[in-house]
């Protein structure tokens, strides 16, 4: 019977529609590298660091083989490009209802956190300036274990000071969705929900999160689904 008393946000695809240029840049390195890349293979990436992207990408051109220091120079490409992309973000970017669902939850006392793959979300957060209305920030440049594993939530928790039984992870990805289950917390999936059939409660967007509701199942027992 999980009392909700953290939230733990995802970055890219549930605060930002990042995703989009993400994929813009690695589908330009593919077309580069001469073999198509398409939306459905980019779906492989959600919510995954980028040196594995890189990897999941090779192996889509069939080029697993590459050594170390061409996967890091393809790598840091990619990014070149991406930051390049994200210099037109401003706080109009921000997905519909998050900014408005990170305030309600505080007015509530339920406190909330980012738990993002990116090394970029610094930049990002100051983009959106949405940073002042999160207590804890984890990103990839202090986790270092990519989701699935949960260590970028459990750091979050952490950072709280709270249990991860408190704790209810917002992911529109697969893999986040697995990485919130083996932390010990319950799992809100962002997006259509049969993308995302293992999570334990579905809104389409923040926009359409009601969190008396959302609240309410997680306090009836109804979290882990799996
Ligand atoms: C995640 C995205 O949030 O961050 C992934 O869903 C991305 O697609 C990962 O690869 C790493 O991002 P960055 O900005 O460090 O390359
Ligand atoms: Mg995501």
């Amino acid at each position: 019977m999980p009392i909700i008393r953290a939230a733990l946000f995802d970055l890219d695809g549930v605060l930002v529609d990042t995703a989009k240029y993400h994929y813009l840049a690695w589908k330009r390195l593919a077309d580069e590298l001469g073999f198509t890349f398409s939306p459905e293979h980019n779906e492989r990436l959600k919510g995954v660091s980028r040196m594995r992207s890189l990897e999941i990408l090779l192996e889509v051109g069939n080029l697993g083989g590459l050594p170390a220091d061409e996967r890091e120079t393809l790598a840091a490409k990619k990014n070149a490009w991406y930051v390049q992309m994200l210099g037109t973000l401003t706080q109009a970017d921000v997905l519909p209802g998050a900014r408005e669902t990170l305030q309600s939850l505080r007015a509530r006392g339920i406190r909330t956190a980012l738990g993002s793959a990116s090394k970029n979300a610094p930049l990002i957060l100051e983009k959106l300036g949405i940073a002042p209305l999160l207590d804890a920030i984890v990103d990839g440049n202090s986790a270092h274990r990519a989701k699935p594993d949960p260590q970028v939530f459990t750091l979050g928790a952490q950072a709280l000071g709270l249990p991860a039984a408190a704790c209810a992870v917002f992911e529109d990805a697969v893999a986040g969705i697995e990485a919130a289950h083996r932390g010990g917390m319950v799992a809100v999936g962002v997006g259509a929900a049969e993308k995302l059939p293992q999570a334990d409660y579905h809104v389409p967007g923040l926009y359409a999160l009601d969190i008396d509701a959302m609240l309410a199942h997680f306090a009836a027992g109804e979290g882990r689904t799996q």
